[in-house]
């Protein structure tokens, strides 16, 4: 399962580059609105800056448009920035038609707001090379996000579909356990999620009684 930070905040980036594991950021408007980020010119600078960050990782920066043209004019901009750019475009009717133009380009999208299997399966058969469901925000309306990843995970799997499945929304480290049992190919997630998958009270008190020992033994040495 690739891991992905979702946030604009370069100092986190960071961080979690720094532990290894991480495979690629995403972002969208309102992360980067979080960030003061504002202007055509900083924007596109702020996803260069991203990108020179990861690394090899792929890094989903969001159309704005909400027009076929406008979208792709955004997008091609946007995928020339860098050869880890992936272009988000929202799940609308004129989005599946940018998503195919994209796709016959050889332009990867990420397919965002997603929420129910239909869309999925459109996503997938307009080309997007991510599909973004967005699990938290369904589950803050009582419906069961990780059951829609289970769904897209058997319609995929049945026709083969090369899309992969990136839970976003992701809130906390079960929602990423979840995911990574039914097979979601990419969880993106805010930084405190991914490190509380490192914590357990019994690792602490395990190195807390091994440092103890060992001091004591060097000790009465
Ligand atoms: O980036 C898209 C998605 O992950 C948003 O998450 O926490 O705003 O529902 P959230």
């Amino acid at each position: 399962m690739k891991f992905f930070i979702d946030t604009a905040n370069l100092d986190q980036i960071r961080e979690a580059s720094d532990l290894g594991i991480l495979d690629g950021v995403t972002t969208n408007p309102s992360l980067m609105a979080k960030e003061g980020i504002t202007g055509t010119d900083r924007v596109l600078k702020h996803y260069v800056d991203i990108c020179q960050l990861v690394g090899e990782g792929d890094v989903s920066a969001e159309v704005i448009a909400t027009d076929f043209e406008g979208m792709v004019r955004e997008g091609e901009e946007l995928a020339a920035l860098h050869p880890n750019i992936v272009v988000k475009v929202p799940m609308i009717r004129e989005g599946v038609k940018a998503l195919k133009y994209f796709s016959d380009k050889g332009i990867r999208t990420n397919c965002t707001l997603v929420f129910s299997a239909g869309q999925a399966l459109v996503a997938a058969k307009a080309g997007a090379s991510y599909v973004s469901p967005f699990i938290g925000r369904l589950d803050d309306i009582s419906t069961d996000g990780v059951e829609l990843i289970a769904q897209i995970r058997d319609i995929y799997d049945n026709y083969g579909f090369e899309t992969e499945i990136l839970a976003a929304s992701v809130r906390h480290p079960m929602h990423i356990i979840q995911c990574a049992e039914i097979g979601a190919d990419v969880m993106t997630g805010p930084l405190s999620a991914i490190l509380a998958l490192l914590r357990h009270p019994l690792t602490d008190s395990g190195l807390a009684q091994f440092l103890a020992d060992h001091k004591k033994a060097r000790e009465n040495a």
